[in-house]
């Protein structure tokens, strides 16, 4: 399928993206698309000016009601390139402070004329609730432990960057799998490319069941190192543990941690990734972060592209520029 009808056919179909099976009933399609559009959005990143004109008059909100950095700036930037305004809501500042409901906080936003909203929120659902209020396009940019879609197509753009094809590559999720939206999504992505994936934790951080996880489940990091073409780490998410889940961060580390020795034992071609913020010195070494096969600022430059690719799905049929991208 071309760019420009696979971008419409798009159209017709994703309103919204709250979860990786918004992505159409082919997963690995619908993947394959946002990569091929991001290829194009990586090329106008490069250019001595990064901007283009395709989403010019139409405006981003990005409602964050917990912390961030990265999906946050990347969001922003992207819509920036792509000549949308933005509007930045800081709960902190706003009468959310002051008791005004989610709904009445969207209805106000909405009044004044935005085409796409941004969310972030420590509850599971949230994005879902404020996608059935909302008659703008809302992106899920990470609900609770449930879903941060664009970090497993930003994470997938990465894996293909490097690898190529990601049928029968193998891949390791380690750490926090219970309180992770990002391994929920990852899992959801990558195996419908094709990946055979391992989550490996101790039980105390795996979910209470894995039942339907299309995934295999390992408590030994060091039998699977030699065999990974990813290690993907997650942070310990200490925000989300109520109940003290493992004995101490130094033990987690001293089993589960991507120490120096460990790293050693990955192949060369072996990718390190990580969804930031780290934690270094507990689930990855400091010095692990910098080898050249860690490719984790890869990531993040990539999460922007990927997210100019999302933003213009949504939202860039029917404006002046027609949707092409060499303008
Ligand atoms: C992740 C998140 O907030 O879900 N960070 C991110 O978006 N890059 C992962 C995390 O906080 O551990």
């Amino acid at each position: 399928m071309s760019r420009q009808t696979a971008a419409s056919h798009r159209h017709g179909e994703m309103r919204n993206l709250l979860a990786i099976s918004d992505l159409g009933p082919d997963i690995a399609a619908g993947i394959e698309e946002v990569m091929t559009l991001t290829d194009s959005f990586v090329e106008v990143s490069e250019r001595a000016i990064p901007k283009v004109p395709a989403l010019r008059g139409r405006t981003v909100v990005s409602l964050f009601f917990e912390d961030s950095t990265r999906t946050r700036l990347s969001f922003e930037t992207a819509a920036k390139r792509l000549s949308a305004d933005t509007m930045n809501f800081s709960v902190g500042t706003s009468s959310v402070k002051k008791g005004e409901s989610l709904r009445d906080t969207i209805e106000t936003i909405e009044a004044m004329g935005v085409d796409a909203i941004v969310v972030r929120h420590a509850s599971a659902g949230v994005p879902r609730q404020i996608a059935q209020w909302a008659s703008s396009a809302v992106i899920n940019a990470g609900d609770g432990w449930h879903e941060h879609p664009t970090q497993a197509l930003l994470d997938c753009y990465t894996i293909r960057e490097h690898l190529g094809d990601m049928r029968g590559r193998r891949i390791a999720i380690v750490g926090d799998i219970k309180h992770s939206r990002v391994a929920r999504s990852n899992i959801a992505a990558f195996t419908a490319l094709g990946a055979d994936v391992t989550v490996v934790a101790p039980p105390t951080l795996l979910p209470p069941s894995l039942e339907g996880w299309p995934v295999k489940v390992s408590h030994d990091l060091d039998a699977i190192l030699p065999e990974l073409d990813v290690c993907y780490l997650l942070r310990m998410q200490r925000e989300r543990m109520n109940e003290a889940l493992i004995p101490s961060l130094r033990e987690y580390t001293a089993l589960f941690g991507l120490t120096d020795e460990r790293a050693d034992r990955l192949g060369d071609h072996t990718l390190i990734m990580h969804p930031g913020p780290m934690n270094r010195g507990v689930e990855i070494a400091a010095e692990v972060a910098e080898r050249p096969n860690a490719v984790i600022i890869d990531q993040v430059r990539n999460g922007v592209a990927v997210r100019m690719a999302v933003l213009f799905l949504l939202l860039g049929s029917g404006t002046a520029w027609g949707g092409e991208l060499d303008g």
